[in-house]
């Protein structure tokens, strides 16, 4: 599967240098906004995530709690990502319906998507979000540009709107394809973070490790002077 999905990647680059575009919404490519991986985004992401993802795919390595640990209220989280659905605030994401249901409807139960980022890289996620056309062949009415024969369908409709497989626009989205972009970029962020909660206290740490490293050099060099200060002076009476 990850063989075909690479040549569906050659394929949808080449054919956007050739100008035949296949893509729903960009003739090549699209690249991550450069600094869209930030706590705000996660957050917004997170709360995406909530209503358009957390029906079919659970998040299971990151609990509710956690998010708190990005500015958000106990309230927030409850309303916002779990949905006042009775998640348990102390437990991993998980998904609405049972993978006995996701399987008898999809054929293929919904993976998790706690290591997704890391498995396939956020570019890639952010693409994939991206590449649904409309196929009738399809169980699910749907098909993916990255990922052919997909059995996950175009959750994000709404936005994306209806675009057949040579890029022909059924039914535009109701955002604008920049706010589109902004809305995908921000559950990637969130799924980022999925993937390494860690990492804005890492961020945070590096800076303190820095400082005290530097303050640590120059105690050592103000140290170091002063002790040859002594064994300088006592050479210069030698000589003498
Ligand atoms: C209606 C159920 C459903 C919803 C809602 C849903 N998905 Fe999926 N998703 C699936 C299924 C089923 C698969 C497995 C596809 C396959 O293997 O053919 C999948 C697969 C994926 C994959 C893996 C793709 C790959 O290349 O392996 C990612 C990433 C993903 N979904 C992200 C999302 C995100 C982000 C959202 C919310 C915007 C979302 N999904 C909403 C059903 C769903």
């Amino acid at each position: 599967m990850k063989i075909m999905r690479k040549y569906a990647i050659v394929a949808v680059l080449v054919a956007g240098v050739a100008g035949l575009s296949v893509r729903a919404n960009a003739d090549t490519l699209l690249s991550l906004p450069a600094g869209y991986f930030n706590k705000p985004a996660v957050i917004a992401g997170a709360k995406l995530f909530a209503r358009h993802c957390s029906a079919c795919h659970s998040v299971q390595s990151l609990r509710f709690n956690r998010l708190a640990s990005l500015g958000m209220t106990k309230a927030e989280i409850q309303k916002d990502v779990m949905l006042e659905s009775g998640a348990n605030y102390l437990q991993g994401m998980q998904p609405a319906m049972t993978l006995a249901q996701a399987k008898g409807w999809f054929g293929m139960p919904p993976p998790d998507l706690s290591h997704m980022v890391r498995n396939l890289g956020a570019g890639f996620i952010y693409n994939y979000l991206q590449s649904f056309y409309w196929d009738p062949s399809r169980p699910s009415g749907w098909n993916n540009h990255l990922f052919p024969k997909v059995a996950m369908p175009n959750v994000l409709q709404p936005w994306s709107g209806i675009v057949t497989k040579q890029g022909k626009v059924i039914e535009p989205g109701r955002v604008t394809p920049a706010a589109f972009h902004k809305k995908v970029a921000d559950i990637v962020a969130f799924l980022r973070y999925a993937s390494d909660p860690s990492v804005f206290t890492r961020y945070k740490l590096g800076g303190y490790v820095l400082g005290a490293l530097i303050a640590f050099s120059l105690i050592a060099y103000w140290l170091k002077k002063e002790y040859w200060k002594d064994v300088h002076s006592d050479s210069a009476k030698h000589k003498k």
